[in-house]
């Protein structure tokens, strides 16, 4: 029995850290070896792929051309608009012209990480490059999975559920997926009795701190910020493995215009 077509996935780069893929990277369940050979096809990806130069847009363009209506476009990464869009090129192509190229016969574009959400770090003012949001350069509604790195689980739900229903999946007034992005990182929170009992770490290192007791007085955007983090954690390496486990507070890295680009909130 002929096994059926992987989906092919087309992946670009703009002005951006590569967090994201690296997040990507770290998944477990499933590995991204299993992701790559047994679950999608991934045809263009610039970290990832052996190709490079010529071979490597030759590889995009042959990948459109093949699935042509039914491939999935993810950008990582701000597109810059000033000045004509020179300040971001791939193989002497400007960003601005990739997405839309790439975008024109995708079945559908998902935009990973903060910055390709809504500028992100690249945007922080006074956004020099123009940087933007996939949204803005398309004129129209994509999936957000917003986080500086995003959690890659968000991402390859959301991958999955377009491949499952053929459609993608419900989204908040942002474009982030509400079952992923529904609720505030404070409902879920483990330090949450704490804050209920008003038991607060009050500078780093102090008594409460090592104790484990709630971070808003140093600066925790949990309840403001939507995201399920507490949840679901990151990296797969038990506990511990989400910023406020850590000891540090949230900084809200899913929410537009904050975590970067605007201060912590004051606390008495
Ligand atoms: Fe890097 Fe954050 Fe932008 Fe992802 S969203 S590319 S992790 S700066
Ligand atoms: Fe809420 Fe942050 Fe305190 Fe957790 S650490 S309970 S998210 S304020
Ligand atoms: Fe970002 Fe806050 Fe989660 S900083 S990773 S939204 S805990």
């Amino acid at each position: 029995v002929a096994a059926a077509k992987r989906p092919s996935v087309i992946w670009l780069h703009f002005q951006e850290c590569t967090g994201c893929t690296e997040s990507l990277l770290r998944t477990d369940h499933p590995t991204l070896v299993k992701l790559i050979f047994d679950v999608i096809s991934l045809d263009y990806h610039e970290t990832l792929m052996a190709a490079a130069g010529h071979q490597a847009e030759k590889s995009r363009k042959d990948a459109m051309a093949a699935n042509k209506g039914k491939y999935i476009l993810v950008v990582e990464g701000a597109i810059p608009v000033k000045d004509n869009g020179i300040y971001c090129k791939i193989g002497g192509h400007k960003a601005v012209d990739l997405v839309r190229e790439c975008a024109a016969d995708a079945a559908a574009v998902i935009a990973i990480g903060s910055c390709a959400s809504w500028g992100g770090m690249p945007s922080t003012g006074p956004n020099p490059s123009g940087a933007s949001s996939v949204a803005e350069i398309l004129g129209k509604t994509v999936p957000n999975i917003p986080g500086c790195p995003p959690n890659p689980y968000n991402f390859l739900a959301t991958v999955v559920h377009f491949l499952t229903f053929g459609s993608l999946p419900a989204v908040d007034k942002l474009g982030r997926p509400l079952f992923a992005y529904g609720r505030l990182i404070h409902e879920n929170c483990e330090r949450r009795a704490h804050f209920d009992a008003g038991r607060f770490a009050m500078e780093f290192g102090d008594v409460g701190h090592r104790k484990g007791y709630c971070l808003y007085k140093l600066g925790c955007k949990g309840p403001e910020t939507y995201a399920n983090c507490p949840a679901i954690g990151f990296g797969d390496v038990g506990e511990n493995n989400w910023p406020v486990g850590c000891g540090h507070p949230c900084i809200g890295c899913t929410e537009k215009g904050v975590g970067f680009t605007k201060p912590i909130h004051s606390v008495a």
